[in-house]
């Protein structure tokens, strides 16, 4: 495991970025608009729990650190693409204000343990969506922009790399079914509730603007797309969902080994 930051130029991106899929290029809009004030708190997470995994785990101390290298790589970059989000898609400031109080809230008033709990369920979160990104949807990145799609492959091969990470400090310091259960359930309600609202944002604009078309087939290519993301998703979520869940055993595919060696060549 090791920490990689690629040199990606948005200057030309369309944030409008799968037209094939636009439902989901703004629902991970809307994901990219999180992460400059969500991994920071894993971050804080991480380093509030690390002085206790020095003395009960120290095996996983330098996959803590690597694991907080890379995220504030995550950071940086989606950063610097929500810069060009914001410039194409007014009235984003009010979600970034509300996102960045939840995280600050937490931080500040939530215990370690919930918030370890917290980032497991994310990071647990992240695993299906890189397994999905990375095999299962090539079709639709044949037309996306470049860029943007560069952006999550190579995060989101990352986040694969670190899976077990945020789950082995959780375990470390606070084992439990239930806790890791609500942190799961939380993050993901959290989460997913706001980066719908998000999506509906961008695609309100989109359809003023033309880019969206509002029709049976638009509805029906979204429901399709819909099914597709359940279909795989499904069953590897029951699996999260299990008292004996690791993601210990999931196994690096090809497309993931790829990603990442084009970095390290
Ligand atoms: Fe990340
Ligand atoms: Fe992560």
């Amino acid at each position: 495991m090791k920490a990689r930051l690629p040199r990606i130029d948005f200057s030309r991106t369309d944030a409008h970025w799968i037209p094939t899929a636009p439902e989901l290029a703004h629902q991970l809009n809307g994901a990219s608009l999180v992460l400059p004030y969500l991994e920071p708190f894993l971050i804080k997470a991480m380093q509030a729990a690390r002085p206790r995994v020095a003395e009960v785990a120290p095996e996983i101390l330098r996959d803590l650190d690597v694991f907080n290298d890379q995220e504030a790589n995550h950071t940086r970059l989606h950063a610097a693409y929500n810069r060009v989000l914001r410039e194409q898609y007014p009235g984003l400031e009010r979600f970034e204000a509300e996102i960045r109080a939840d995280f600050q809230r937490f931080t500040a008033e939530m215990p370690l343990a919930w918030n370890l709990a917290y980032s497991e369920g994310f990071e647990s979160t992240g695993v299906v969506l890189s397994e999905f990104f990375l095999q299962e949807i090539d079709d639709l990145f044949e037309t996306a922009d470049p860029a943007v799609t560069e952006l999550w492959r190579w995060h989101l091969a990352e986040e694969f790399e670190h899976r077990n990470v945020a789950h082995d400090v959780l375990k470390a310091l606070y084992p439990g079914w239930l806790q890791r259960l609500r942190g799961f359930r939380y993050s993901g309600r959290h989460l997913f509730g706001f980066t719908s609202r998000v999506r509906a944002h961008l695609l309100a604009i989109d359809r003023e603007r033309g880019r969206v078309r509002d029709d049976a087939a638009q509805r029906r290519a979204a429901r399709a797309f819909e099914w597709r993301q359940r279909r795989f998703q499904l069953p590897r979520v029951a699996k999260i969902f299990m008292p004996w869940y690791s993601p210990h055993p999931r196994r690096m595919q090809e497309p993931t080994r790829q990603v990442l060696a084009s970095y390290d060549a």
